[in-house]
C-alpha cells in the first residue's frame, strides 16, 4: 500500500515536480496529444513528472510497455510502445532495453518477465491485479483436465505464470477465436473468462468449448438492457463491446473486439457518436486523435489499471522497486504456453 502525500515529498527531494505552466507549455507536443481529454492545469502537474521518467528511461535504459486502459498522460507522455495484451507480448520479446517498465497489471507484467528472463521487469504496483488471474490456480486446471479428459486447456493472458505453466496455450481478446479453431481438438477448455469463451463459442460453433467461470469486474457490468436503452435515447451511437462483456452485452453490441480491435474499428469507421463499452481510458486515449467521434458515456473504471500513476512510474524506477520475479522452473513451462500463442498469431499474421 502507498501512502501518497510521503511518496510525493520523498520524490520532490530529488526532483522538480513542482507544478509548471512554463513546462506544460514546453512539453505542449506531448499535451496536443491529450487535449481534449486533460485540463491545461491538470497537464502542469503531470508535465514535471512525464519530464523526470522520462529522462530516468533514458539514463537506465527503460521503455515502458502502456496498455491501453492507461491514463493519457500515461499512455500518451510515457509509454514507448502501447498497446493490447498480444501487442505488449509482442513488444517484450523485441525491446532492446535492459528494463521494462510495465504500466498495466501484473499478469501483463509476469508475461514481460517469461518472455524476457534477462531484463529487469518493473511493476509501478504490485497491487495491480485482476479479478480474472484471481479468480483461477493451477489447481483449477488441473480440475478442468480432470473434468474433460484430454481435451486442451487454453488460458487467457489475463492468468498468474503458474496458470499459463499449467496450460496448452496461451490466448488474447485479439487472437481467442483464431487460436480455438487452428487446434485439433473438437472439445476445448478456455479459463478463466467465462464470457470470452462463450462469445468464442457463439462463433466458433464447430467446437466444443467448455470453460471455467471467472469474470471481468469491469466488462461484466454491462446489461444487454443498458445498450438497448442507450440506443434508444442516442440514436446513431455505435456501441462497441469488448468480448469480456456477457454474450448478450455483445449480441446487442455493432462490433466487438479487443482493445486493438476497438481501436482499429473507431479508426475506420469514425462514427459520429461511438460508446465503448470498456474501461474508461480506452475512449479518452484515442479521444485527440479522432476529433469527428464524439466518445459518448457511461464507461466503467478498472480499479486495477488505475493503480497505476506517475508517481509510484517514476519512484520505481528511481528506487528500482517492484521487480517482478517469476520461478524458472515456472516461467519455462510458461513460456511454452505463451510462445505457442505468439508463433500462431505471428503465422495467422495477427
Ligand atoms: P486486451 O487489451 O487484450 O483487449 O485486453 C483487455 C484486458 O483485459 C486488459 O485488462
Ligand atoms: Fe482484469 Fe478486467 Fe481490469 Fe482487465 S479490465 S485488468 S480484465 S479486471
Amino acid at each position: 500500500m502507498f501512502d501518497l502525500p510521503a511518496l510525493r515529498t520523498s520524490l520532490a527531494e530529488k526532483y522538480d515536480l513542482s507544478p509548471s505552466p512554463e513546462l506544460a507549455e514546453e512539453m505542449s507536443d506531448i499535451y496536443q496529444k491529450m487535449s481534449r481529454v486533460v485540463t491545461p492545469a491538470d497537464w502542469a502537474i503531470y508535465a514535471p513528472y512525464v519530464k523526470a521518467i522520462n529522462q530516468l528511461k533514458t539514463e537506465r535504459n527503460a521503455v515502458v510497455l502502456g496498455h491501453n486502459y492507461m491514463t493519457p498522460e500515461i499512455y500518451h507522455g510515457i509509454s514507448d510502445f502501447v498497446g493490447d495484451s498480444l501487442q505488449l507480448a509482442m513488444k517484450a520479446t523485441e525491446v532492446e532495453a535492459d528494463i521494462i517498465v510495465q504500466c498495466g497489471v501484473h499478469f501483463m507484467a509476469e508475461t514481460s518477465k517469461v518472455l524476457s528472463p534477462e531484463k529487469i521487469v518493473l511493476m509501478p504496483d504490485m497491487e495491480a491485479g485482476c479479478s480474472l488471474a484471481e479468480s483461477i490456480t493451477a489447481e483449477g486446471i488441473e480440475e478442468m483436465r480432470r473434468r474433460y479428459p484430454g481435451a486442451p486447456v487454453v488460458s487467457y493472458v489475463n492468468t498468474t505464470a503458474e496458470v499459463k505453466a499449467a496450460s496448452d496455450i496461451c490466448c488474447t481478446s485479439s487472437n481467442a477465436e483464431q487460436i480455438i479453431s487452428a487446434l485439433d481438438a473438437e472439445t476445448i477448455i478456455m479459463t478463466p473468462d467465462q464470457y470470452l469463451a462463450q462469445n468464442v463459442a457463439r462463433n466458433v460453433p464447430e467446437k466444443n468449448i467448455v470453460w471455467w467461470e471467472g469474470s471481468c469486474i469491469v466488462h461484466e457490468q454491462y446489461t444487454a438492457q443498458d445498450l438497448r436503452d442507450f440506443r434508444e435515447w442516442n440514436p446513431g451511437t455505435r456501441l462497441i463491446a469488448h468480448p469480456e462483456c456477457p454474450p448478450d452485452v455483445v449480441a446487442e453490441a455493432d462490433f466487438s473486439g479487443s482493445t486493438s480491435g476497438i481501436l482499429n474499428y473507431v479508426t475506420k469507421e469514425k462514427p459520429e457518436k461511438a460508446l465503448l463499452i470498456t474501461e474508461c481510458s480506452m475512449a479518452s486515449n484515442i479521444a485527440d486523435e479522432l476529433p469527428e467521434v464524439e466518445f459518448v458515456g457511461p464507461c466503467n473504471m478498472c480499479p486495477y489499471m488505475k493503480k497505476i500513476t506517475l508517481e509510484k512510474v517514476l519512484y520505481s524506477l528511481d528506487t528500482m522497486t517492484g521487480q517482478v520475479e517469476v520461478d524458472p522452473a515456472v516461467a519455462e513451462k510458461a513460456r511454452l504456453a505463451v510462445q505457442r500463442m505468439l508463433d500462431l498469431s505471428r503465422k495467422l499474421g495477427l
